[in-house]
């Protein structure tokens, strides 16, 4: 039987430092133990807050490895590759970003970008620095000013580059900048990408799972593949990605984290002194939250993404569609989507083991309980969440969110994702970014009962 184990939060807390001990390369830490042997950018920002609850030093190591690999227009790359060629697949010669003018040469990683969670977890390491005082508050308070141009340049990148109309949503160019895969929401646009010829290829991912219908099958991983032969092609350059790139879609949650996290910035560029760049950053944020808010369908009250190239906007029964609770925005349509969100379709639905948001809603026709983006609960997501509702007083909200996170959390095997029904965690296991998320649940507010029952 799963989940009938009963932890103590000290046991949970043990176990999860025990994974990102053992995801950590020395100056950057593995997304996960087999399947992910390298650094994920945004993986990397929530294993930063995580880090920052056991050791401030170490987290901010983990930011500054991820920043070293920044490309010279400002774009962070969404791997880094570490030096343990596992067989991770697409490795560093697969990406083509080796001849890309960009790229800091002494920093292998791949060619495309993935949600800007950084300045975020910045914030959570200056405040646990401050927190505990001493050197950890000195070494945060350095990092912060040293590394506050890059997360800047950062921003500029994505609010120039790839919000070219100034529309206050961010274009991605593969279905991974997203960071959700195969979500339904990106099956419209795959669905009309007709992939020319590459080079032969053999996973690896699969191989590290009991079942292979967990992750996304072999015709979606063909597009994209081809995706990344189309941008290695021009040698990653920005202008001429866009100009042929057969995936071009504004993506409403990566657009909602660089509100939330612009935001934030322009709080820590006060803080530092930088008012004319506060002032530019909240200028961003408010861009984008008029941009998320702007995609709203009506109807059923979720945002959606924006299919360029069709010209279509994708209405989707996905997690995506809460990007306002992330992004922040009017009273009221906040008030409604956390209505949704805890209504029947979502948290309230009452088949779930926890009432927690599966990645695709249980009453879509696209649901898949086990398969990757289509419908497992990701426990990093459900953190990001709670963070919002703590910015926004949403105290209740936030309260199940984090007593049902721990719940989950407390069998101990930090999945990668879950499956909604049973409690069973899918993907890989010891997945650093889900260590880090009930490291930091754990820290926030008072354990009422010391011990978590399942
Ligand atoms: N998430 C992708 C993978 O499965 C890459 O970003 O490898």
């Amino acid at each position: 039987m799963i989940n009938n184990l009963a932890v103590s939060a000290e046991q949970l807390r043990t176990s999860a430092i025990e994974v990102l001990r053992m995801n950590d390369l020395g100056t950057m830490t593995s997304a996960a133990p087999n399947l992910y042997p390298h650094m994920w950018s945004w993986d990397a920002a929530f294993v930063a807050i995580g880090l920052a609850r056991v050791d401030v030093h170490r987290a901010i190591t983990e930011l500054r490895t991820l920043l070293d690999a920044q490309w010279s227009t400002g774009m962070i790359p969404h791997i880094v590759f570490s030096d343990n060629d596992t067989g991770y697949f697409p490795g560093f010669d697969r990406w083509g970003t080796a001849g890309a003018a960009a790229r800091p040469a002494e920093v292998k990683s791949s060619g495309i970008c993935q949600p800007p969670v950084h300045a975020i977890a910045l914030r959570h390491i200056v405040d646990r620095g401050r927190e505990n005082g001493g050197g950890d508050q000195a070494a945060a308070e350095e990092f912060l000013q040293t590394s506050f141009d890059g997360w800047l340049a950062w921003h500029r990148w994505l609010a120039t580059v790839r919000d070219p109309d100034g529309v206050g949503l961010i274009e991605i160019h593969h279905g991974w900048e997203s960071g959700f895969d195969n979500s339904p929401r990106w099956d419209g646009p795959y669905g009309r990408i007709r992939s020319g010829h590459i080079e032969p290829f053999t996973r690896r991912d699969t191989t590290h799972v009991a079942d292979a219908s967990e992750r996304p099958d072999d015709a979606e991983y063909t597009k994209y593949l081809w995706l990344v032969h189309q941008m290695a092609s021009v040698g990653f350059n920005d202008a001429a990605v866009q100009d042929i790139v057969d995936f071009r879609v504004r993506d409403v949650f990566f657009s909602a984290i660089m509100a939330a996290s612009s935001d934030v910035l322009a709080g820590l560029a006060d803080e530092i002194g930088r008012s004319a760049d506060a002032a530019e950053l909240r200028n961003m944020a408010a861009r984008f939250r008029r941009g998320v808010d702007s995609t709203l369908d009506p109807e059923t009250g979720l945002a959606r993404d924006y299919d360029v190239l069709a010209g279509q906007w994708i209405s989707t029964e996905t997690v995506s569609g809460f990007a306002p609770l992330v992004a922040g925005g009017r009273p009221e349509v906040l008030a409604r989507q956390r209505d949704i969100l805890q209504g029947p379709h979502w948290m309230g639905n009452a088949q779930l083991m926890f009432a927690l948001p599966p990645s695709t809603s249980p009453s879509s026709p696209a649901f898949r309980a086990r398969t990757y983006w289509r419908g497992p609960v990701w426990p990093f997501l459900n953190l990001l969440l709670g963070w919002a509702c703590t910015r926004d007083s949403q105290l209740g909200l936030y309260e199940t969110l984090r007593s049902e996170s721990l719940r989950q959390l407390s069998d101990l095997k930090f999945g990668e994702y879950y499956e909604p029904f049973t409690g069973e965690p899918l993907g890989s296991l010891a997945q650093a970014w889900t260590a880090a998320a009930a490291l930091e649940w754990l820290g926030t507010g008072q354990i009422s009962a010391g011990r978590m029952h399942t």
